[in-house]
């Protein structure tokens, strides 16, 4: 059986929580045909309280877009996984964005990644290269290392609320998206290399496909048999473009 698709929104710094609640209340005007496709919504964390308020009757799932490896302490503007439990099921970690504007080393991304899982929330680990790596055929090299370095220490009954997102950091809010079959190169990539480390898990650990990910090219990756499904930053602001990859992902395992 296919597994179903995971539709992600990641709304970066986007949206407070007056743009949020308009958001939801016009989503909630899309859904019917039900999506059969899992839909999550990652806001920033002042509008989770919102989103979670006028998602009451949607199945949307929410997300945080970072965590800090703590439960408390002495970290200023730091968000703990344990404020986090009960309003969201996923975190996003390592985005290219945090590791490049922010400094976040795979170590660090490792033990939020830890933290995560102790708090049983579902971790989405991206991983990409830059042009630069690509135009040096080290692509391959760079997303084994990411793996390997994000994903230490994890047992096989944990790789099971596992989530990896490929997101080449030169598509990603450039307009310009990997071609399906540099996407699906990745995937199978990242699909072998999980299927060594947990043969039982890595069939059903849903890979995303992250970077300028929009419904004119939706249905060309999503067809591809290790994407399942996207990370959507710029196409997830606003609801009818949202729904409509959804739509079309619903389309591709009927
Ligand atoms: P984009 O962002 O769809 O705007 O390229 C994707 C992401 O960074 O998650």
């Amino acid at each position: 059986m296919s597994k179903r698709f995971l539709i992600a929104g990641n709304w970066k710094m986007n949206k407070n929580a007056q743009e949020t609640r308009a958001f939801f209340n016009q989503l909630k005007n899309l859904l019917t045909p039900t999506i059969q496709s899992e839909l999550l919504i990652c806001p920033p964390f002042t509008s989770l309280e919102t989103a979670a308020h006028y998602n009451q009757t949607t199945q949307i799932a929410l997300g945080a877009q970072n965590v800090h490896p703590e439960l408390k302490g002495a970290f200023t503007g730091e968000i703990s996984p344990a404020f986090l439990k009960g309003l969201v099921s996923y975190v996003i970690i390592g985005h290219s964005e945090r590791r490049t504007l922010f400094g976040e080393t795979s170590a660090f991304i490792n033990q939020k990644l830890h933290a995560l899982l102790s708090a049983e929330l579902k971790p989405i680990l991206c991983v990409g290269e830059s042009l630069q790596e690509r135009k040096q055929n080290k692509a391959f090299s760079v997303i084994e290392t990411e793996l390997e370095e994000g994903l230490k220490g994890i047992s096989a009954d944990q790789a099971s609320s596992l989530t990896i997102a490929y997101e080449p950091i030169w598509a990603i809010g450039t307009g310009e998206t990997a071609t399906p079959e540099i996407a699906e190169a990745i995937h199978a990539f990242i699909r072998k290399w999980l299927t060594n480390r947990f043969p039982q898990q890595a069939n059903s650990i849903r890979l995303l496909y992250g970077g300028s990910l929009k419904s004119s090219n939706a249905q060309h990756l999503l067809s591809q048999p290790n994407i399942d499904g996207g990370l959507i930053g710029g196409a997830s602001l606003e609801p009818n473009s949202f729904i409509e990859i959804a739509r079309i992902a619903d389309q591709i395992r009927k």
